[in-house]
């Protein structure tokens, strides 16, 4: 089987926050990377989601054509998902050639096969901004219970669903004026009723899927699948090919998971001999999505329908990934509200890697859960400077200051090393179980548990008290000591790629000697004596009690 992962795609306007990151992206590059360590043939696509109202407002608002905006977005988020590491075969765009070309070819394959119907609604239209408002861009006072800025879909104050005519004293929402009239306007649906018993048998026949993404799927199903309006009248996003749409784009929701397959269409053709539709038609891939639970209904119910009602055997996903909210002190972090931390401002605390590990420490699986800055101080300071770094540092220093920068011969490993050698298979196993069963705080937790019982060897064998009485036996511990830091950076490559590599160099280890997978790294003969190695600065910074404070006062965590 060949493995096919993607990360739900951020939308394109602003640098996106911890929440977007650890809610699909991290923990998707982290099975990607785990996946090609154990040999497997992955690709791992990922791409911004260009088009939709929010992204033609955020480009008014910085004064630039949407094209030039989003061109600008795009380069600013790849290269800050370079800097977190993020390890994509095809970073894509919604707003792609190849992504248009396949939106318009699945409306008409959908359209041939009778699955879409023209009708005529009525939508507010604004006459100041001269254009047809979406609903959520209609405000006004709320008829139930009288807040004043109740939007055209949804009273967020008392979260009843609304129509924009319902509103009292309607607005625009972009720029204020209440000159708005209902114009009559023809759109096409999709009549997802149809395709309702063809979703339901795709749905359960994925007994495995986890209770989060199960229980979103059938909750649309039970309640019954209604036909859905897929056009807009925007300019923005991919034109409608049918006539008297002119003017009119497809709705974002309805592109942006065909962006999925674009992105490795646009990818096939950065090399030659990349063949994109052998991952989307092929009988040998077995596909994963990653996402946060918002986009559970668009990938288990509406994607999949429009994927059903091609009548072409585009791949569907046979497991998804869902996750809760990652919350930040209590509220939600918001990319609108600019609430919480952002990427860009993230890497200026700390490096990527502790945020790699940390947010995968906390990640929102079985349920919500809250980033706090006193919990990143513990994940930083006790997992990875205490129980990680100190262990590489200390043997490495001991190593080179006691055995010439060498690594040293003598000695016979006895009963201590075998147990040690045992514990690491155990630990190596967890971790890989817990990254093919998608259970990535889980898997942390077993990384943790494998440094603990490297440290607990070293301090039963301290080599360092050994040296006098028994230096043959404190050269084979610090032998087994420097070959276990190399199991460790095997094992802590899918999770902290950067400082892996770190060590791999300390280490002088060859390219085979880095691309071993996690089960078969438990050989503590690999570094034989007097393999060079170099002495590494501490791996990881700890966050003191008064910087804790100080990021906490100037993010807001209060
Ligand atoms: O929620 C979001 O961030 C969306 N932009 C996700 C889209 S996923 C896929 F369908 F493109
Ligand atoms: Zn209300």
């Amino acid at each position: 089987m060949k493995h096919l992962i993607t990360s739900a795609l951020p939308y394109i306007n602003g640098i996106k926050h911890l929440g977007n990151l650890i809610g699909s992206m991290l923990p998707a590059d982290v099975y990607a990377r785990f996946l090609r360590q154990q040999g497997e043939t992955v690709l791992f696509i990922c791409g911004t989601d260009e088009h939709g109202t929010p992204a033609e407002l955020a480009a008014l608002e910085a004064g630039l054509e949407v094209a030039e905006y989003c061109q600008r977005q795009y380069e600013r988020q790849a290269e800050i998902y370079q800097r977190f590491g993020l390890s994509f075969d095809g970073f894509g765009r919604t707003s792609s050639p190849e992504n248009h070309e396949l939106t318009q070819h699945f409306y008409q394959r959908l359209d041939e096969n009778g699955f879409i119907q023209e009708r005529e609604i009525n939508q507010m239209y604004s006459l100041e901004d001269d254009r047809f408002l979406p609903d959520r861009y209609v405000v006004g006072t709320c008829p139930r219970c009288g807040y004043q800025s109740a939007r055209g879909d949804q009273c967020e104050n008392c979260t009843s669903v609304l129509n924009p005519t319902d509103l009292i004293q309607p607005r625009s929402a972009i720029s204020g004026s209440s000159n708005l009239e209902v114009r009559q306007s023809k759109h096409l649906f999709l009549e997802l009723n149809l395709l309702a018993d063809e979703v339901k048998n795709w749905v359960e026949s994925h007994p495995h899927w986890t209770l989060l993404t199960k229980s979103i799927a059938m909750k649309w199903l039970n309640e019954g699948l209604q036909s859905r309006c897929i056009t807009r009248d925007l300019s923005w996003g991919v034109p409608v090919p049918r006539s008297g749409f002119a003017g009119k784009v497809f709705y974002v929701w309805f592109d942006a998971p065909i962006g999925y397959l674009a992105a490795t269409k646009a990818w096939s053709q950065q090399a030659p001999g990349r063949d994109w539709l052998s991952w989307w038609q092929g009988e040998d891939v077995e596909y994963v999505q990653f996402m946060a639970k918002d986009n559970l209904p668009f990938h288990t119910i509406m994607f999949p329908a429009a994927i059903l009602g091609t009548r072409e055997p585009w791949k569907l996903p046979d497991r998804i990934k869902g996750f809760n909210w990652l919350n930040y002190y209590g509220g939600k972090f918001s990319t609108s509200a600019k609430r919480g931390i952002f990427l860009d401002r993230a890497l200026d605390v700390l490096p990527a890697d502790c945020w790699r590990y940390a947010l995968l420490a906390m990640s929102p699986e079985s349920s919500d859960s809250t980033f706090t800055w006193e919990q990143l101080q513990t994940k930083v300071n006790k997992d990875l400077a205490d129980n990680f770094g100190n262990l590489v540092n200390r043997i490495l220093k001991f190593a080179a200051a006691r055995f010439d920068g060498k690594i040293p011969a003598g000695g016979t490993p006895g009963e201590p090393e075998r147990q040690l050698e045992a514990q690491c298979q155990a630990g190596m196993k967890a971790i890989a179980r817990c990254l093919n069963d998608l259970e990535f705080r889980k898997a942390t937790n077993a990384l943790c548990a494998l440094w603990a019982s490297g440290n607990q060897y070293i301090d039963d064998r301290a080599p360092w008290a050994l040296l006098k009485e028994n230096p043959d036996r404190a050269a084979m511990v610090v032998r087994t000591a420097i070959n276990l830091i190399r199991i460790y950076a095997i094992a802590v490559n899918p999770f902290m790629p950067a400082t892996a590599s770190q060590i791999f160099d300390a280490l002088h280890l060859s390219a085979s000697e880095r691309s071993s997978s996690l089960t078969l790294a438990v050989d503590f003969c690999v570094l034989q004596p007097d393999r060079p190695f170099e002495v590494l600065p501490p791996l990881f910074h700890k966050l003191d009690d008064a910087r804790v404070a100080e990021l906490r006062s100037s993010f807001g965590g209060d």
